[in-house]
């Protein structure tokens, strides 16, 4: 696993659940953890005899500030030399661009000038994975949400703003939905197994609707409610740009084609999951 972050983490104790042996890669492990230390940014990587025997790669580090894949930049090498059966890349769904709320699938091809840079840097990181000769499947993510990282945090914080835009949905993804989804893949014939595929839920929607839900789950007040126009001015570049995209993304590919069962398929059931998992953590 190149990362043993949100996702990474999640995954590889569900793996070991199996039974499978698994190496994480943090920048900075703990003392004391097995992760393995790898940063591209200061060239520090694994030794040949750590990552000896490794068939699969799961590959969740974004890119870097060059817009390159951490990965292929600094662990290229070193994974040539063993005999990898399949890559995975955790990719985002922003490399569809805006679609004015319109849905897309996997087919879509945004033109790369349409792109946000980061989108765009994206893009590349995938068609460099996907050029690469090894059997590499991209699995690409909306905004990834579960135990510890919802609107119920910020929420319980008081750091949360209710802001709706006229039409504007954004998808999200449970983290054990990708879990899962990456797990149903591995468990298909390696000619199954799509190169490209959406990994998001079945219900896209307004984050005003999903803030309500959080606070409702939580029996709390809303904060005041704010029209996204009345408060464009304030918000960073960064800010801004998670508004400028407007899509609906298929996950027909996943369900339909491979016959995924989503764990979570609206944000209703994923949040209620997490508040259940965040309590059961309390005590
Ligand atoms: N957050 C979202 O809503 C969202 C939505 C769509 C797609 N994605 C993408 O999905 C992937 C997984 O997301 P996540 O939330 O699990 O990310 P995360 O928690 O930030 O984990 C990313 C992992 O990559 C490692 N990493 C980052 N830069 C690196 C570098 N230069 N060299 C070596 N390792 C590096 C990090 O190391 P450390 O553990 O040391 O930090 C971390 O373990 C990411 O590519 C993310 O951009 C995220």
């Amino acid at each position: 696993m190149i990362g043993g972050g949100y996702c990474g983490h999640r995954f590889a104790t569900r793996l070991q659940e199996l039974g499978t042996r698994v190496i994480t890669t943090r920048r900075n492990p703990e003392a004391g953890s097995n992760a393995l230390a790898f940063n591209s940014d200061d060239g520090t990587i694994p030794s040949a005899e750590a990552l000896a025997g490794t068939t699969h790669v799961l590959v969740t580090a974004p890119p870097d500030r060059e817009g390159q894949d951490p990965c292929l930049k600094a662990l290229e090498s070193q994974l040539r030399r063993l005999e990898l059966q399949w890559v995975g890349y955790l990719s985002t769904t922003g490399v569809y661009g805006d679609r004015k709320g319109l849905w897309v699938n996997e087919d879509d091809e945004a033109p790369l000038e349409s792109l946000l840079r980061r989108s765009a840097a994206r893009r590349r990181c995938e068609e460099a994975w996907l050029s690469s000769g090894w059997p590499v499947q991209i699995f690409r993510l909306p905004g990834i949400y579960g135990p510890g990282r919802n609107p119920m945090g910020s929420l319980r914080r008081g750091e949360s703003r209710l802001v709706h835009k006229q039409g504007q949905v954004f998808c999200r993804i449970h983290v054990d939905d990708i879990v899962g989804a990456i797990t149903h893949c591995l468990a298909l014939l390696a000619e199954r197994r799509p190169a490209l595929l959406n990994v998001v839920d079945a219900w896209p929607a307004p984050s005003s609707d999903v803030i309500s839900y959080a606070a409702h789950l939580l029996g709390c007040s809303l904060p005041e409610f704010q029209p996204f126009e009345a408060i464009a001015g304030e918000l960073s570049p960064m800010a801004l740009s998670f508004w400028r995209d407007n899509r609906r993304v298929s996950n027909q590919r996943l369900t339909q084609g491979l016959g995924y069962g989503l764990k979570y398929p609206s944000f209703r059931e994923g949040l209620r999951a997490c508040l259940n998992e965040e309590q059961a953590q309390l005590g």
